[in-house]
Protein backbone atom coordinates (compact mmCIF):
# COMPACT_ATOMS: atom_id res chain seq x y z
CA UNK A 1 0.00 0.00 0.00
CA UNK A 2 1.22 3.90 -1.11
CA UNK A 3 1.57 6.82 1.67
CA UNK A 4 0.11 5.95 4.80
CA UNK A 5 -2.58 3.62 6.19
CA UNK A 6 -5.67 4.72 8.23
CA UNK A 7 -4.41 6.72 11.02
CA UNK A 8 -7.22 7.63 13.34
CA UNK A 9 -10.00 5.04 15.01
CA UNK A 10 -13.12 6.74 13.46
CA UNK A 11 -11.47 6.12 9.83
CA UNK A 12 -9.92 2.84 10.72
CA UNK A 13 -13.51 2.06 11.69
CA UNK A 14 -15.65 3.37 8.45
CA UNK A 15 -13.03 2.30 6.15
CA UNK A 16 -14.20 -1.14 7.65
CA UNK A 17 -17.68 -0.86 7.00
CA UNK A 18 -16.79 -0.16 3.08
CA UNK A 19 -16.87 -2.80 0.71
CA UNK A 20 -13.35 -2.06 -1.34
CA UNK A 21 -15.06 -4.68 -4.23
CA UNK A 22 -17.10 -1.74 -5.13
CA UNK A 23 -15.52 1.36 -4.72
CA UNK A 24 -16.19 4.02 -7.44
CA UNK A 25 -14.27 3.66 -10.09
CA UNK A 26 -14.42 7.67 -10.80
CA UNK A 27 -15.28 10.17 -8.09
CA UNK A 28 -15.62 14.03 -8.90
CA UNK A 29 -15.03 16.49 -6.35
CA UNK A 30 -16.13 20.57 -6.38
CA UNK A 31 -13.48 21.72 -3.91
CA UNK A 32 -15.37 24.41 -2.19
CA UNK A 33 -15.29 26.43 0.96
CA UNK A 34 -11.32 27.15 1.09
CA UNK A 35 -12.46 31.46 1.17
CA UNK A 36 -15.16 30.90 3.98
CA UNK A 37 -12.42 28.25 6.17
CA UNK A 38 -9.91 31.43 5.90
CA UNK A 39 -12.29 34.21 6.93
CA UNK A 40 -13.58 31.63 9.98
CA UNK A 41 -10.45 32.30 10.89
CA UNK A 42 -9.92 36.07 10.10
CA UNK A 43 -6.98 34.95 7.30
CA UNK A 44 -6.75 36.04 4.00
CA UNK A 45 -8.35 33.92 1.77
CA UNK A 46 -5.04 32.22 -0.25
CA UNK A 47 -4.25 30.74 2.96
CA UNK A 48 -7.98 28.85 2.77
CA UNK A 49 -6.43 27.55 -0.79
CA UNK A 50 -3.16 26.77 0.82
CA UNK A 51 -5.12 24.52 3.34
CA UNK A 52 -6.85 23.08 0.58
CA UNK A 53 -4.42 22.12 -0.79
CA UNK A 54 -3.01 19.88 1.97
CA UNK A 55 -6.46 18.21 1.84
CA UNK A 56 -5.87 17.51 -2.01
CA UNK A 57 -2.81 15.93 -1.03
CA UNK A 58 -4.33 13.41 1.46
CA UNK A 59 -7.37 12.44 -0.44
CA UNK A 60 -5.31 11.98 -3.90
CA UNK A 61 -3.52 9.43 -1.41
CA UNK A 62 -5.91 7.75 -0.18
CA UNK A 63 -8.20 7.68 -3.50
CA UNK A 64 -4.92 5.75 -4.48
CA UNK A 65 -4.67 3.35 -1.48
CA UNK A 66 -8.64 2.11 -1.39
CA UNK A 67 -8.13 1.33 -5.79
CA UNK A 68 -10.22 4.73 -7.17
CA UNK A 69 -9.07 4.75 -10.93
CA UNK A 70 -10.09 8.02 -11.29
CA UNK A 71 -10.15 11.36 -9.47
CA UNK A 72 -11.31 14.15 -11.02
CA UNK A 73 -10.74 17.78 -9.36
CA UNK A 74 -12.24 21.12 -9.93
CA UNK A 75 -9.48 23.25 -9.58
CA UNK A 76 -10.42 26.36 -11.52
CA UNK A 77 -13.19 26.84 -13.36
CA UNK A 78 -13.74 29.46 -16.10
CA UNK A 79 -15.65 31.39 -13.88
CA UNK A 80 -12.91 31.97 -11.64
CA UNK A 81 -11.31 34.42 -13.41
CA UNK A 82 -13.14 36.96 -12.16
CA UNK A 83 -11.64 36.55 -8.47
CA UNK A 84 -8.98 39.25 -7.60
CA UNK A 85 -6.15 39.18 -9.42
CA UNK A 86 -3.81 38.22 -6.07
CA UNK A 87 -6.35 35.33 -5.57
CA UNK A 88 -5.98 33.81 -8.91
CA UNK A 89 -1.98 34.08 -8.94
CA UNK A 90 -2.10 32.17 -5.04
CA UNK A 91 -4.00 29.87 -7.02
CA UNK A 92 -2.13 29.21 -10.01
CA UNK A 93 1.13 29.41 -7.52
CA UNK A 94 -0.18 26.75 -5.60
CA UNK A 95 -0.47 24.40 -8.51
CA UNK A 96 2.58 24.88 -9.59
CA UNK A 97 3.85 24.18 -6.04
CA UNK A 98 1.76 21.28 -5.96
CA UNK A 99 2.62 19.90 -9.16
CA UNK A 100 6.38 20.34 -8.49
CA UNK A 101 6.42 19.15 -4.86
CA UNK A 102 4.71 15.95 -5.58
CA UNK A 103 5.33 14.59 -8.72
CA UNK A 104 8.23 12.24 -7.81
CA UNK A 105 5.85 10.42 -5.16
CA UNK A 106 2.76 10.77 -7.42
CA UNK A 107 4.99 9.23 -10.20
CA UNK A 108 6.59 6.32 -7.64
CA UNK A 109 3.29 5.23 -6.70
CA UNK A 110 1.86 4.59 -10.13
CA UNK A 111 -0.82 7.64 -10.29
CA UNK A 112 -0.92 9.49 -13.89
CA UNK A 113 -1.78 13.13 -13.54
CA UNK A 114 -3.77 14.48 -16.36
CA UNK A 115 -5.96 17.47 -17.01
CA UNK A 116 -8.76 18.95 -18.31
CA UNK A 117 -9.83 22.26 -19.43
CA UNK A 118 -8.17 25.20 -21.71
CA UNK A 119 -5.28 25.17 -20.22
CA UNK A 120 -3.36 27.71 -23.41
CA UNK A 121 -5.14 30.25 -21.07
CA UNK A 122 -3.09 29.27 -17.93
CA UNK A 123 0.22 31.21 -16.92
CA UNK A 124 3.17 29.14 -19.12
CA UNK A 125 4.78 27.82 -16.00
CA UNK A 126 1.55 26.45 -14.87
CA UNK A 127 1.57 25.32 -18.44
CA UNK A 128 4.98 23.52 -18.48
CA UNK A 129 4.61 21.70 -15.56
CA UNK A 130 1.08 20.70 -15.87
CA UNK A 131 2.56 18.75 -19.52
CA UNK A 132 6.02 17.81 -18.21
CA UNK A 133 4.02 16.20 -15.39
CA UNK A 134 1.60 14.35 -17.87
CA UNK A 135 4.15 13.31 -19.99
CA UNK A 136 5.77 12.13 -17.32
CA UNK A 137 3.14 9.84 -15.84
CA UNK A 138 1.25 8.70 -18.16
CA UNK A 139 2.18 5.53 -18.79
CA UNK A 140 1.81 4.71 -15.27
CA UNK A 141 -1.87 2.12 -14.49
CA UNK A 142 -2.99 3.46 -10.93
CA UNK A 143 -4.97 6.30 -10.10
CA UNK A 144 -5.31 9.12 -12.89
CA UNK A 145 -5.38 12.45 -11.04
CA UNK A 146 -7.12 14.45 -13.69
CA UNK A 147 -7.25 18.50 -12.29
CA UNK A 148 -9.89 20.72 -13.75
CA UNK A 149 -8.72 23.85 -14.61
CA UNK A 150 -9.75 26.79 -16.68
CA UNK A 151 -13.12 24.11 -17.02
CA UNK A 152 -16.67 24.64 -17.71
CA UNK A 153 -19.01 22.19 -18.66
CA UNK A 154 -20.94 24.78 -21.07
CA UNK A 155 -18.21 25.86 -22.67
CA UNK A 156 -16.46 22.44 -22.97
CA UNK A 157 -19.65 21.16 -24.69
CA UNK A 158 -19.51 24.43 -27.00
CA UNK A 159 -16.00 23.47 -27.80
CA UNK A 160 -17.39 19.84 -28.59
CA UNK A 161 -19.77 21.40 -31.11
CA UNK A 162 -17.28 23.32 -33.25
CA UNK A 163 -15.14 20.60 -33.50
CA UNK A 164 -17.79 18.40 -34.75
CA UNK A 165 -19.63 20.83 -36.62
CA UNK A 166 -16.00 21.31 -38.55
CA UNK A 167 -15.80 17.49 -39.30
CA UNK A 168 -19.10 17.74 -40.80
CA UNK A 169 -18.43 20.51 -42.64
CA UNK A 170 -15.31 18.97 -44.08
CA UNK A 171 -17.49 15.77 -44.84
CA UNK A 172 -15.27 13.37 -42.14
CA UNK A 173 -18.59 12.73 -40.07
CA UNK A 174 -22.52 12.61 -41.46
CA UNK A 175 -24.85 14.22 -39.38
CA UNK A 176 -26.89 10.71 -38.93
CA UNK A 177 -23.35 9.73 -37.10
CA UNK A 178 -23.65 11.69 -34.33
CA UNK A 179 -25.12 10.34 -31.13
CA UNK A 180 -24.24 10.52 -27.17
CA UNK A 181 -21.30 8.19 -27.81
CA UNK A 182 -19.74 10.77 -30.52
CA UNK A 183 -20.93 13.62 -28.43
CA UNK A 184 -18.46 12.09 -25.47
CA UNK A 185 -15.53 11.33 -27.52
CA UNK A 186 -15.23 14.94 -28.40
CA UNK A 187 -15.24 16.12 -24.62
CA UNK A 188 -12.11 16.87 -22.36
CA UNK A 189 -12.91 13.40 -21.23
CA UNK A 190 -13.03 11.32 -23.82
CA UNK A 191 -11.04 8.79 -22.39
CA UNK A 192 -12.42 8.82 -18.94
CA UNK A 193 -15.47 6.99 -17.82
CA UNK A 194 -18.40 9.41 -15.99
CA UNK A 195 -17.88 10.24 -12.47
CA UNK A 196 -19.61 7.50 -10.51
CA UNK A 197 -19.70 9.64 -7.58
CA UNK A 198 -19.74 13.62 -7.38
CA UNK A 199 -18.74 15.13 -3.55
CA UNK A 200 -19.14 18.74 -3.29
CA UNK A 201 -17.86 20.29 0.21
CA UNK A 202 -19.17 23.59 2.06
CA UNK A 203 -22.99 22.65 2.43
CA UNK A 204 -23.53 24.54 -1.20
CA UNK A 205 -26.24 22.53 -3.37
CA UNK A 206 -25.33 23.51 -6.92
CA UNK A 207 -23.00 22.13 -9.78
CA UNK A 208 -21.29 25.22 -10.80
CA UNK A 209 -20.58 24.57 -14.17
CA UNK A 210 -19.02 21.28 -13.72
CA UNK A 211 -18.95 18.09 -15.57
CA UNK A 212 -22.37 18.88 -17.24
CA UNK A 213 -22.45 16.18 -19.75
CA UNK A 214 -20.55 13.48 -17.57
CA UNK A 215 -23.13 13.73 -14.55
CA UNK A 216 -26.06 12.56 -16.07
CA UNK A 217 -26.11 9.25 -13.98
CA UNK A 218 -23.59 10.26 -11.06
CA UNK A 219 -24.93 10.27 -7.89
CA UNK A 220 -24.37 13.17 -5.74
CA UNK A 221 -23.16 13.68 -2.15
CA UNK A 222 -23.20 16.61 -0.36
CA UNK A 223 -21.57 17.80 2.85
CA UNK A 224 -21.39 21.13 5.00
CA UNK A 225 -17.51 20.44 5.76
CA UNK A 226 -15.25 23.02 3.98
CA UNK A 227 -12.65 21.53 1.93
CA UNK A 228 -9.78 22.34 3.98
CA UNK A 229 -11.30 20.18 7.10
CA UNK A 230 -12.28 17.24 4.64
CA UNK A 231 -10.91 14.48 5.38
CA UNK A 232 -10.60 10.64 4.51
CA UNK A 233 -13.22 9.82 7.48
CA UNK A 234 -15.24 11.67 5.04
CA UNK A 235 -14.62 10.15 1.76
CA UNK A 236 -15.09 6.69 3.48
CA UNK A 237 -18.47 8.16 4.09
CA UNK A 238 -19.36 9.35 0.71
CA UNK A 239 -18.45 5.88 -0.18
CA UNK A 240 -20.14 4.25 2.42
CA UNK A 241 -23.61 6.35 1.11
CA UNK A 242 -22.51 6.22 -2.46
CA UNK A 243 -22.62 1.60 -1.85
CA UNK A 244 -25.89 1.70 -0.26
CA UNK A 245 -27.79 3.62 -3.37
CA UNK A 246 -29.67 1.89 -5.76
CA UNK A 247 -28.65 3.01 -9.38
CA UNK A 248 -30.95 2.19 -11.67
CA UNK A 249 -29.80 3.94 -14.54
CA UNK A 250 -33.12 4.74 -16.18
CA UNK A 251 -33.90 1.09 -15.56
CA UNK A 252 -36.29 -1.27 -12.92
CA UNK A 253 -35.03 -3.94 -11.23
C1 LIG B 1 -13.29 26.81 -3.84
O1 LIG B 1 -13.23 27.54 -2.63
C2 LIG B 1 -11.95 26.44 -4.28
C3 LIG B 1 -11.36 26.86 -5.42
C4 LIG B 1 -12.03 27.79 -6.37
C5 LIG B 1 -9.99 26.49 -5.80
C6 LIG B 1 -9.52 25.12 -5.41
C7 LIG B 1 -8.08 25.05 -5.64
C8 LIG B 1 -7.15 24.61 -4.76
C9 LIG B 1 -7.51 23.98 -3.48
C10 LIG B 1 -5.67 24.75 -4.98
C11 LIG B 1 -5.07 24.70 -6.37
C12 LIG B 1 -5.16 23.41 -7.06
C13 LIG B 1 -4.26 22.38 -7.06
C14 LIG B 1 -4.58 21.23 -7.92
C15 LIG B 1 -3.04 22.31 -6.25
P1 LIG B 1 -13.75 29.04 -2.61
O2 LIG B 1 -12.59 29.93 -2.72
O3 LIG B 1 -14.80 29.22 -3.66
O4 LIG B 1 -14.38 29.09 -1.17
P2 LIG B 1 -15.60 30.01 -0.69
O5 LIG B 1 -16.82 29.56 -1.48
O6 LIG B 1 -15.71 29.68 0.75
O7 LIG B 1 -15.23 31.41 -0.97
Amino acid sequence: MFFKNANNLLEKELLKEIDLDKIPKHIAIIMDGNGRWAKKRNLPRSFGHKAGVETIREIVKVCSNIGVKYLTLYAFSTENWKRPADEVNALMNLLVEYLKGELEELHKNNVIINYIGDISMLPDICQRELINSNIKTKKNTGLMLNLALNYGGRNEIVRAIKNIAKEVYNKNIEIDKIDENLISNYLYTSNIPDPDLLIRTSGELRISNFLLWQIAYTELWFTDVYWPDFKPYHLYKAIKDYQSRDRRFGNVK
